[in-house]
């Protein structure tokens, strides 16, 4: 295909150099958000009377034919075309004739491939955003189906205190929220239309901008045509909070790969979500959980590569900048695929509730509400923590659990020990005093469930 930059040079380009140039077989993806940011161009400049109006009406017909047959499939993209600004251009004069060759009055690509961008990763992080929002209900769903599912919480994945499967659920509700909370806020960031920035340096024709950010849904323009054709930060923004969100599931992956275990035998995964072994056949693996958190190390990849390709990056548009896609694709690719299996795994997710409460049993998890208890009689608190240390160091010895020793061992260790602290030490006593904000309760972790739901409903 010939170059649209033929004229001062040959236009002549060495084979390896222009495939090496060429980058049509990945901004091809860019192609509607192309044609509609040239409908719009064409429509202002004859608003504005640059070209005729009869040109600019030419134009945006033609240019609609082409997403038709793009989507019936009548028009496919020439795999031998520069890039996808090429493509349409060439695509749109072979149809109308000369009028198409006005279609670039005012505008560079420069100021085309920013907007098309611009374009494309609004409408993705608005997917992505919706995504998100179906993950969090099929969380918050499960935590409420657990709400009162007793099990051990850990730290230094050691056994540490009683929780409730639900309220550890509700935690990663959270962690997504957030994350959709930042798109949403780099979404507005982004928001402002660059084009009419033309190369760099603006026009000398009588261009509307805002006309053409209204007509495209932008909140407003660019203010700065250097920063126009030059700002990628949104795709450095976007990569990042893509970034954070396999960050969560990768955290959550990890917990259902242990989880699933033997070792743990918390949850069994619905079969439709787990593969089984070639040769083992008593395998039922959590691929998809593990394929999740693997992935995550890509989108981290796609992150720094970006960064690196702007750092030190000299204004204005360097052809450096035609490296932000691929990355960024396979950023949003990888983020919705993860998505798109995780809400069904985790609706699919059986809890073992009485595996988790037998865990949680020998954990010696109510150690703290022991030493509580003997606080709350009047023992100073380092005093308890120590007796109840050393307890615990004999209950571990003899493999019974602070539930079994009998009350004769108990006042032995302290007088202030009484008959009512086995009901003080039960696990369900434990989560059901744990009624602060923010904590293990029933009630708690309701009220933590009803915010959840409000916040899902504002998106
Ligand atoms: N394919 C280019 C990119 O993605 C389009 C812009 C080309 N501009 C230029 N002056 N060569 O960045």
């Amino acid at each position: 295909m010939s170059k649209l930059w033929a004229g001062r040079a040959s236009g002549k380009i060495n084979e390896a150099a222009e495939s090496f140039n060429a980058s049509i077989s990945f901004d091809k993806r860019l192609i509607t958000e192309d044609v509609k940011g040239s409908i719009a161009h064409a429509a202002m400049l004859g608003k504005q009377g640059i070209i005729p109006q009869k040109d600019s009406d030419m134009i945006i017909e033609g240019l609609a034919g082409i997403l038709d047959d793009l989507s019936s499939g009548a028009l496919e993209v020439d795999p031998t075309a520069e890039d996808v600004h090429t493509f349409v251009e060439q695509a749109l004069i072979a149809r109308i004739g000369d009028a198409g060759k006005k279609l670039h009055t005012a505008r560079s690509r420069n100021d085309q491939v920013a907007l098309d961008m611009k374009l494309y990763a609004r409408n993705a992080a608005e997917e992505i955003v919706y995504s998100l929002k179906t993950l969090v209900a099929a969380l918050a769903d499960k935590a409420e189906e657990y709400k009162g599912a007793v099990m051990s919480g850990y730290t230094h994945l050691q056994r540490a205190q009683p929780v409730t499967f639900g309220h550890h659920l509700a935690a990663y509700c959270y962690m997504f929220l957030r994350d959709m909370d930042r798109i949403k806020d780099a979404i507005k960031r982004l928001n402002l239309s660059p084009i009419g920035s033309a190369a760099l340096a603006g026009t000398t024709f009588p261009t509307d901008r805002k006309f053409e950010a209204s007509t495209l849904g932008f909140d407003g323009v660019v203010e700065n045509s250097m920063d126009g054709v030059s700002d990628r930060d949104y795709v450095v923004e976007l990569s990042a909070d893509l970034a954070l969100v396999m960050t969560h599931l990768s955290r959550l992956s990890e917990e259902i790969v242990l989880w699933s275990s033997f070792e743990f035998g918390y949850i069994t995964l619905s079969d439709d979500f787990t593969t089984g072994s070639s040769i083992m056949p008593q395998k039922k693996n959590p691929d998809i959980a593990e394929l999740t958190r693997g992935k995550t190390g890509r989108v981290y990849g796609d992150l720094v590569s970006i960064l690196t390709v702007l750092k030190s990056l000299p204004l204005a548009y360097n052809k450096d900048m035609q490296e932000d896609k691929e990355g960024f694709f396979d950023a949003v690719d990888t983020v919705k695929a993860c998505l798109g299996v995780f809400a069904p795994m985790i609706e699919g997710i059986t809890a073992k509730t009485e595996r988790m409460a037998q865990a949680a049993k020998e954990g010696y998890i109510n150690a703290t509400d022991l030493a509580d208890y003997l606080a709350k009689k009047g023992v100073p608190f380092r005093e308890a923590y120590k007796i109840v240390g050393e307890i615990v160091r004999d209950a571990t010895a003899k493999g019974v659990t602070l539930e079994e020793i009998p009350l004769e061992e108990y006042k032995k260790r302290s007088p202030a020990f009484d008959a009512d602290l086995y009901e003080e030490i039960s696990l369900e006593t434990c989560v059901a005093k744990r009624t602060s904000e923010g904590g293990t309760a029933i009630s708690s972790v309701e009220k933590q469930l009803a915010s959840i739901r409000a916040k899902l409903n504002k998106y």
